[in-house]
């Protein structure tokens, strides 16, 4: 890793500022962090008390060594990018497949992190045979034998389910603002069934509610976020439990007029609102879309190594978020790159290391980030 630049320096010395008043083992110590790990959780007085994380394939873990040792190098706490989901991991009604699951979370415990499971319940990554066989009679026994088995399975090495993934969808016109999803067809009530089972089937993990496009200053994000807050309390006011709010974290570089690419006050009330319902927050699939910006690389790499640190800044300031998970650590593994994709066809460079796995701007603002949160 060579000199840091001009811009490195820069935001380099305002992260400093914030550490002075530690003691000089401890400064020395976060300082010479140079992996995200160190600088989030050292075991050191000077830890921030953080998790640092990304989604995993099981195949990438597998079948690329490199790769798993920059995951074990970087991270203290994994996710799985799909092994955990429903289709995957229940193919048939009385079938279940664990090795993808088992051998992510065994790479996680072999090399001292932790784990969050994703997801019980979402409107995608459902099975084929969730269609023909679900019906309004049997939908919550499917649900509660899946919580139970899928969550029996690892209980107590979960440190938090994202119980229920992306169930508001204001623009479909249900009340409550509810996503008209194939869950919500069958057994309106789903959310309530899912927290209460995932509660007694594993005690003590954290219970997540998970959802994207909450993060931005525009009009549909501000409906999301009331939504997902209403939400909540009437889950409160109903004794169902729930412990935290994962903020995916799908961000966008280049500003839009609408304030849909812009992060600033409306998500830190959110997270401010959120707080003050006794529920933690976790950023949870963090990675910075680059597909508004001009192909030229240097110039890709600054904006979104600006966003990150920008939303980095905003985000971890709250010290009720325990984890910052990334949707991915290389640009040789990332969703964005089929969902979405940029229109001249250029890879997309959205997370801390590039697809021959070095460091990038991206990576250098999200250390300087974790270098400078104050301490949990
Ligand atoms: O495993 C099958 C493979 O057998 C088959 O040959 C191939 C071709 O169709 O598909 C493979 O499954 C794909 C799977 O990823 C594994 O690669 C699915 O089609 C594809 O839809 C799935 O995409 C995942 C998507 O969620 C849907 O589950 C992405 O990898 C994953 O990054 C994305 O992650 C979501 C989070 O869970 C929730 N928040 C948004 C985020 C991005 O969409």
């Amino acid at each position: 890793m060579g000199l840091p630049t001009r811009r490195q320096f820069l935001s380099q010395t305002a992260a400093t500022a914030s550490l002075a008043a530690l003691p000089i083992r401890a400064l020395s110590q976060i300082q010479s962090a140079t992996t995200l790990r160190a600088a989030a959780a050292s075991e050191s007085a000077a830890s921030r008390g953080l998790l640092v994380g990304c989604c995993v394939p099981a195949r990438a873990l597998r079948n690329d060594p490199a790769y798993a040792a920059l995951v074990k190098q970087q991270m203290n706490i994994l996710v799985a990018e799909n092994e955990f989901k429903f289709g995957p991991i229940h193919p048939q009604p009385t079938t279940f497949f664990f090795d993808d699951a088992d051998t992510i979370i065994d790479f996680a415990e072999q090399n001292g992190m932790k784990m969050r499971g994703h997801n019980f319940v979402w409107h995608r990554a459902l099975p084929p045979w969730f269609a023909t066989y679900v019906t309004p009679q049997n939908a919550e026994q499917v649900l509660v034998n899946h919580i139970e088995t899928v969550g029996g399975r690892y209980k107590g090495r979960i440190h938090s389910w994202d119980v229920v993934n992306e169930a508001i969808q204001v623009s479909d016109g249900l009340p409550n603002g509810m996503r008209n999803s194939p869950w919500q067809k069958v057994l309106p009530n789903y959310i309530d069934i899912a927290f209460r089972t995932a509660r007694r089937v594993d005690p003590h993990a954290l219970l997540t509610y998970n959802d994207y496009d909450i993060e931005a200053e525009d009009a549909a994000s501000t409906a999301k976020r009331a939504a997902i807050l209403d939400l909540v309390r009437g889950m409160q006011q109903r004794g169902v439990p729930i412990d935290a709010i994962g903020i995916q974290s799908h961000i966008h570089a280049g500003p839009k007029p609408d304030g849909s690419h812009t992060y600033g006050p409306a998500l830190t009330q959110f997270m401010k609102d959120v707080q003050s319902l006794g529920l933690k927050l976790m950023l949870t699939e963090m990675d910075v879309n680059d597909r508004d910006i001009p192909a030229d690389i240097p110039t890709r790499d600054a904006a979104v190594a600006d966003l990150y640190s920008s939303y980095l800044r905003t985000t971890l300031a709250n010290k009720n978020v325990l984890a910052l998970l990334t949707w991915g650590i290389t640009d040789k593994y990332t969703w964005l790159n089929h969902e979405g994709a940029r229109k001249d066809g250029q890879p997309e460079r959205s997370l801390p290391f590039d697809a021959d796995l070095k460091p990038k701007p991206a990576f250098f603002a999200e250390l300087n980030a974790l270098k400078s949160a104050p301490r949990r």
